[in-house]
């Protein structure tokens, strides 16, 4: 076959598409045959590994293209040099910068997930990406860890329901989404070579379900494996966690992509399903030099083995199978859409998932909403009020159009008042993984922000962490629970002077509060991105009323976090080893079994409005497996004001053979709901989600026996409960 009819089989099973629904695929698959018995041993080699930071080579005598990738997760990255880290200094690749993850999963709202999906993989699309690398799923384990706001939190049940419609709205596009990271990246610190060692129990139960969601419900089209190691060997070139679970029972048939420079021997790369190789250098960094790429592990040394026979070719055909099967979903798709970026439409988006996920911690005595005409004088304390952290935190750092920033926001929506601000503490810089304190003097700076909240009716301060090394930021840990840059012991003096002062942190993970009890309010708003100041005004004026809850726990101290309850093999690990001690008693599963009570709890958020929950059923009294739990429960908006409550199902089994957490999140829905308005809900719950993994069997276990399930809005706050039994 000539190099036209080459041509044409890749257009024409393009061009049956649409046409033949199922049949398309066999068609397809038959298309990849044709094209595979083109290539000569050397170009499918070439297409598994890196030919630059973010691409892999296409064939160009055969114009079969190359795949773009993008960092993901929050927006698509700005453009970067093609052998260097280094930006390449492009002027059209600025973005809408969307909230962080932990926003999104704070919003439980599926339909929000689809949205800020559609929303980014079209701007990757214009951006000519084939690849976006994201969602981020790995579970929240520790608050320290640097990565935690680029996920979804402590629970799979929530990962797994928010990731699923995130990734169909980045794949509507032609754009495939690539969950990360596979698996048990839990931690930045030594997140290279951490040898991770936990239970069967606890890596099914709790670190792989979004991810499995992801591949059996999302259709996810690749996925990129960690740099840590499991069980003794690295996660993404491994035997069990990719040949027998995600390629075996799973059955993904897409593309196992590697961290960037995770990969570390050929031979297993090759036999243990990794398809293309990123990042390496030459010297096993990431730091590589030109034309490294020929030296990858998956390069040279790979077709060496293939020639010498150690490795057969239906090796490398399977992995080219896959590449080419991931490039007819995008780039050899004629008719993928074209992609936008920048409209008002995407920044809307950015705005509601931002008003949606933002928590609100604490109200005394309705402190929020502040009337948007009051002309007193505000106080906007803090360096949080005024930074930019869509810039940080590593790889998902973003070039975007604009964001507004917090003090911006509040001026806007505040316009009759007097607002002064002052920026109270100073965190400094950081360059490759170095702190780089700042040079201002701490002590001026407290004092000059005392002053001001003197002055003031009402102090706002805008602090947390930001996207600096040991803050939240890649490849680095935080050092400790409490804020930073001497946040507590200026609140300490602020609140001395000023009663009224309500406290919004800025933050992707939870934070010790020893000033809890003197703030008038406290909100939670991650990293907003864009939309940043807007989205905070509307919430605090009340034109939005909030609805976020906590994707994970805020434990009072360290010490109460699962993770941190043991030895320093526990977190971070003795250097080389770490055992994941907690097991199955993750975040609320830890501090609910344990009955340690937290500082707030996972599922917690207030509203300006209130609500009753009342006459919770269950459709039946006995299930089998294979049976649809259907729970009906009323909701009412007892106060004048619209706004939206979650209501979340937990199971309990009551007469477990076995430990099993206090509650497990299995269902939730939130509901939009009229001052004085009543819904009748429906959550449904599949009778084999009370199963537990069973090392006994290596499988699923559904006992029989009663099961309580209880019906709130956080997993503390239950308000109805009722038995059912498996039968
Ligand atoms: C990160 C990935 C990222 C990749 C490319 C790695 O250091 O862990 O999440 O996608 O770099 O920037």
């Amino acid at each position: 076959m000539n190099k036209y009819l080459i041509a044409f089989a890749v257009y024409a099973s393009v061009a049956c598409a649409n046409v033949f629904g199922q049949d398309i695929d066999q068609e397809i698959e038959s298309k990849i045959e044709v094209i595979l018995n083109r290539l000569t041993l050397e170009e499918k080699v070439k297409m598994c590994h890196a030919q630059s930071k973010f691409s892999s080579a296409g064939v160009e005598r055969l114009g079969i293209p190359e795949i773009w990738m993008s960092d993901g997760p929050h927006g698509v990255r700005a453009e970067i040099e093609w052998d260097s880290w280094n930006y390449a200094g492009w002027t059209n690749d600025s973005c809408t910068a969307f909230p962080a993850l932990t926003c999104l999963a704070a919003t439980f709202n599926p339909e929000l997930s689809y949205k800020y999906g559609l929303a980014v993989g079209e701007e990757a699309r214009y951006r000519k990406k084939d690849i976006l690398l994201g969602p981020g799923v790995n579970i929240y384990r520790t608050p320290l860890n640097g990565r935690n706001f680029e996920y979804m939190g402590e629970d799979p049940h929530l990962a797994s329901v928010m990731c699923v419609p995130y990734i169909k709205g980045v794949q509507t596009n032609g754009v495939a989404a690539c969950v990360k990271h596979y698996v048990l990246n839990n931690q930045e610190v030594w997140r290279s070579h951490i040898n991770v060692q936990l239970s069967d129990r606890a890596l099914h139960e709790i670190y792989l379900p979004a991810f499995k969601a992801a591949v059996e419900e999302g259709d996810v089209w690749s996925i990129m494996g960690a740099y840590n190691k499991y069980n003794g060997q690295h996660t993404s070139h491994h035997d069990v966690l990719i040949n027998d679970i995600l390629k075996g029972d799973w059955g993904f048939d897409g593309v196992v992509v590697t961290d960037w420079g995770s990969a570390h021997d050929t031979k297993e790369a090759a036999l243990n399903g990794l398809d293309i190789e990123m990042g390496t250098g030459t010297d096993g960094l990431t730091s590589s030099t030109e034309n490294a790429y020929d030296y990858y592990y998956l390069a040279k040394p790979f077709l060496e083995m293939i020639k010498s026979g150690e490795i057969d070719e239906s090796v490398v055909d399977d992995k080219v199978r896959r590449i080419l099967r991931l490039m007819y979903r995008t780039n050899m798709d004629t008719k993928r859409p074209h992609g936008r970026k920048g409209n008002k439409e995407h920044f809307d988006v950015a705005r509601e998932v931002a008003q949606e996920g933002i928590v609100l911690l604490k109200n005394h005595k309705a402190f929020f909403p502040l009337d948007a005409e009051t002309t007193k004088t505000i106080a906007v304390i803090g360096e949080n009020a005024t930074r930019m952290m869509t810039l940080g935190g590593g790889s998902s750092e973003l070039k975007t159009i604009h964001e507004i920033s917090p003090l911006e926001g509040i001026q806007k929506q505040f316009s009759k008042a007097n607002i002064i601000h002052s920026m109270g503490y100073a965190s400094g810089a950081s360059a490759y993984g170095r702190v780089i304190p700042s040079k201002l003097n701490a002590n001026k700076l407290k004092k000059e922000a005392v002053e001001v909240a003197k002055q003031a009716d009402i102090v706002l301060f805008v602090g947390g962490l930001n996207k600096n090394h040991e803050q939240d930021c890649e490849n680095g840990d935080r050092l400790g629970l409490n804020l930073p840059f001497g946040q507590d012991e200026l609140l300490d003096e602020i609140m001395a002077v000023n009663k009224n002062t309500a406290v919004i942190l800025v933050s992707g993970n939870a934070v010790a509060m020893p000033w809890q009890n003197k703030a008038k309010a406290i909100v939670q708003a991650w990293y907003l991105g864009s939309e940043t100041g807007h989205a905070l005004a509307d919430v605090i004026s009340g034109d939005v009323n909030p609805s976020g809850k906590l994707p994970f726990t805020f434990p009072v101290k360290l010490e109460d976090n699962g993770a941190h309850a043991f030895d320093e093999l526990s977190y971070p690990g003795d250097g080389n080893d770490q055992v994941y001690k907690e097991d199955i008693l993750v975040g609320y599963r830890w501090h609910d079994t344990k009955k340690i009570k937290p500082l707030y709890e996972f599922g917690f958020g207030l509203s300006y409005s209130s609500f009753s929950i009342s006459g919770a059923s269950s459709d039946q009294k006995a299930y089998k497996a294979g049976d649809v739990i259907k729970v009906d429960v009323e909701i009412k908006n007892t106060s004048k004001v619209l706004g939206a409550e979650v209501v979340q199902v937990y199971v309990h089994d009551e007469d477990a053979s076995l430990m099993r957490p206090e509650k497990e999140l299995k269902a939730f829905t939130k509901v939009k709901l009229e001052g004085g308005e009543t819904q009748t809900v429906q959550l449904e719950i599949p009778a084999s989600a009370l199963a537990f993994y069973d090392e006994k069997i290596n499988d699923w276990n559904l006992e029989t026996g009663k099961y309580s399930l209880m019906i709130g809005t956080s997993s503390r706050d239950i308000k109805e409960t009722i038995e059912i039994e498996i039968k």
